[in-house]
């Protein structure tokens, strides 16, 4: 793997230490989300109608998101940073393909992939990093790809530090968020922003994009 940055290893050590409880705290979680499964179903749709149902879901966790997006019929693999989360999900899913790897690197050629999923995942990235994640996901869609992002939302127009319980995050404002995806050459498709569920601290967001 290439070297990678501090907070990239800080992130997959305090996602190492609590990948049992991480993977126990998600089982089920998108039973009572109606919502989010709208948003998925309708991302899984636009994947589809592209004709190339390749995909990937960047920061995968324990794999029920990419699972997930199987059920929905993609054709999807995983990648994470954590191996310990790569164990849990290769032992969950053994039909799947799960990558150790860094969201800036993921294996495929060009405008490979119909869909990227990138659930929670970028929520630790600093700021200034974002740039070659998202540059990533660009060059591995194909045109007329989708870009599926879930995050906790920020009001007003600054991105917010938080206390995450595993590992310093950020919430962004939806539209900070949607203008660093324009700059890396998407077009926004849709935007859902939804309130906390019973458990939720922040309202929560996702975009749709595709790749122009
Ligand atoms: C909040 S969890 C989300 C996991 C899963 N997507 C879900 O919805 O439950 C964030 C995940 O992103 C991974 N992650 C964070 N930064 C990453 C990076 N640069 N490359 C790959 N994975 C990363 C972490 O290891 C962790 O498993």
């Amino acid at each position: 793997m290439p070297e990678i940055s501090t907070y990239v290893s800080d992130t997959a050590s305090a996602y190492d230490a609590m990948a049992v409880r991480y993977a126990e705290f998600v089982r089920g979680v998108l039973d009572g989300q109606p919502l989010d499964r709208a948003v998925l179903a309708a991302f899984a749709d636009l994947v589809r109608e592209s004709g190339n149902t390749r995909a990937v879901e960047a920061g995968c966790g324990p794999g029920h998101m990419t699972a997930h997006l199987r059920d929905l019929g993609l054709d999807p693999f995983g990648l994470d940073i954590a191996p310990a989360m790569i164990d849990i999900a290769r032992e969950a899913h053994p039909d799947l393909r799960f990558d150790l790897a860094s969201m800036d690197a993921v294996d495929g050629p060009d405008g490979s992939l119909g869909g990227v999923l990138s659930w929670y995942s970028m929520i630790h990235t600093p700021p200034a990093e974002l740039p070659p994640y998202l540059a990533e996901f660009h060059r591995v869609l194909a045109p007329g790809g989708h870009l599926l992002l879930g995050f906790f939302e920020a009001e007003g127009s600054q991105v917010v530090p938080y206390d995450h319980k595993v590992t310093p995050a950020y919430r962004w404002p939806i539209d900070a968020l949607a203008a660093q995806a324009a700059a890396a050459g998407f077009t926004e498709v849709c935007r859902v922003l939804r309130e906390p569920r019973p458990g939720e601290r922040h309202r929560q967001a996702r975009l749709i994009l595709t790749r122009s």
